[in-house]
């Protein structure tokens, strides 16, 4: 049995984890949320996942940093000073984030990565993603992602080049931004459509998440991929073998 640690757990996501990791009979579960004291949970168990908020995530890392017990962080939403901390975590300890635990959404950042490089700058690349009116932020952690990859491939700095959302006198687009467009609506587990659009012609790649059980059966993937695994910093392209 893998002791699997899931801290968030009495939220939407956790809840999940924890069922399906219960019914496969596979991993002995305990369960962390605010309040809760990580210490003695972390050193009994052999890999955490972190699905709270991104300082529930800052707490964690400490906790498997000083523990030396490998971390897969799927909450999303951190500061640049809070994702510089969860870095100094995976000097210590295994690390793994991925801001989106589904196999089809990481086949879509490959997909991404070489629709950018082969379309080149002439085809504006925008993003929209699309999720319930209970998530707090936004744009979400895979958009972002997607943007920093098609960043990446035009030699831009995303933070530079990222435009959340249009709004009064912005003037005509630059070749040199990536816009980014949330919607918040009802009940919507996850949508993400990329747009490559160039003149005459346009290529929109589209994931849709229907189920939030895709998410917490990548998060158990992941966990169990990464025990054993060196100090260091991982995303889920590694554990699927993408990369
Ligand atoms: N990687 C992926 O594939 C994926 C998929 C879906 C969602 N997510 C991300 O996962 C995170 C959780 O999503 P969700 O929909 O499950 O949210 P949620 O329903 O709001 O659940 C978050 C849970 O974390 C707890 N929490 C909040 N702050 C905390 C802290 N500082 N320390 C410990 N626990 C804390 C909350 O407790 P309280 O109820 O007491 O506030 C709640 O139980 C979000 O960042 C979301 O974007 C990732």
């Amino acid at each position: 049995m893998i002791r699997v640690h899931v801290h968030g757990a009495s939220g939407r996501l956790g809840q999940a984890i924890v069922r399906i990791a219960t019914a496969t009979g596979e991993y002995l579960v305990s369960k962390s949320g605010r309040e809760a004291d990580l210490s003695s949970l972390v050193d009994e168990c052999d890999v955490a996942i972190d699905v709270s908020q991104p300082e529930g995530s800052v707490t964690i890392a400490a906790c498997c940093a000083a523990h030396r017990k490998p971390l897969v962080i799927g909450t999303t939403g951190h500061s640049i000073d809070q994702l510089q901390n969860l870095r100094a975590g995976a000097a210590q300890t295994a690390t793994l984030l991925a801001p989106n635990f589904s196999v089809g959404v990481n086949l879509l950042f490959w997909l991404t990565e070489k629709a950018s490089v082969i379309l080149g700058t002439e085809f504006d690349a925008e993003i929209v993603e699309l999720h319930h009116r209970l998530k707090k932020d936004a744009p979400s952690g895979t958009a972002k992602r997607l943007g920093e990859i098609i960043a990446k491939t035009r030699a831009l700095e995303y933070e530079e080049a990222a435009r959340y959302g249009r709004g009064g006198l912005v003037g005509e687009r630059t070749r040199n931004e990536i816009g980014l467009h949330a919607i918040r609506a009802g009940d919507i587990v996850g949508e993400h459509t990329v747009y490559f659009a160039g003149t005459g012609e346009r290529i929109e790649l589209t994931h849709r998440a229907s189920s939030r059980d895709t998410f917490a059966k990548g998060a158990l993937r992941a966990a169990t991929w990464l025990i054993g695994k060196p100090a260091g910093w991982y995303d889920m392209m590694d554990a699927l073998g993408l990369r």
